[in-house]
């Protein structure tokens, strides 16, 4: 059994290296950008859905102090923005330059957002939140992510 952190993780390796894949796709390749930008989408969903209902609120918990209150308030407005992102590129023509400058400036602000997690709170988390609760919520997210 994977551990959360490294079920995390690994989301954010796919995603952003389908962001560089229709950075580096040409402007006709339609189809191959919807389909990764669909595939975005879903996969950031059921991410940034687990991490709040479930990851952010356990290590608030478990932390308890001012700086991790923090870290997850700037970290759930960091998802708010990318939503909001995605919601501008559903609506744009796949085709565009406006497209790609978009997705663009949503590679930039998940490489912060994820350095943050990755650098800061999963290291926190692992000293705050116990090795069971770690894995009980790694195989909560795999049946999630099966579904
Ligand atoms: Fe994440
Ligand atoms: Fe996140």
């Amino acid at each position: 059994m994977p551990t959360i952190y490294k079920m995390l993780h690994d989301d954010h390796e796919k995603v952003t290296s389908a962001l560089s894949k229709i950075l580096d796709s040409s402007d006709g390749a339609e189809r191959t950008r919807e389909k990764l930008f669909e595939e975005i989408k879903a996969d950031l969903e059921v991410h940034t859905r687990f991490e709040e209902e479930e990851f952010y609120p356990q290590f608030r918990k478990e932390k308890a102090d001012s700086e991790a209150r923090e870290e997850v308030r700037d970290a759930l407005s960091e998802h708010e923005e990318a939503k909001t992102m995605l919601d501008e590129l559903s609506a744009m023509d796949k085709t565009s330059d406006e497209f790609i400058e978009k997705i663009r400036e949503l590679k930039e602000a998940l490489e912060h957002h994820i350095s943050d997690e990755e650098d800061e709170m999963f290291p926190q988390a692992q000293e705050v939140i116990d090795e069971k609760k770690a894995e009980e919520m790694g195989a909560h997210y795999q049946s999630l992510k099966a579904d």
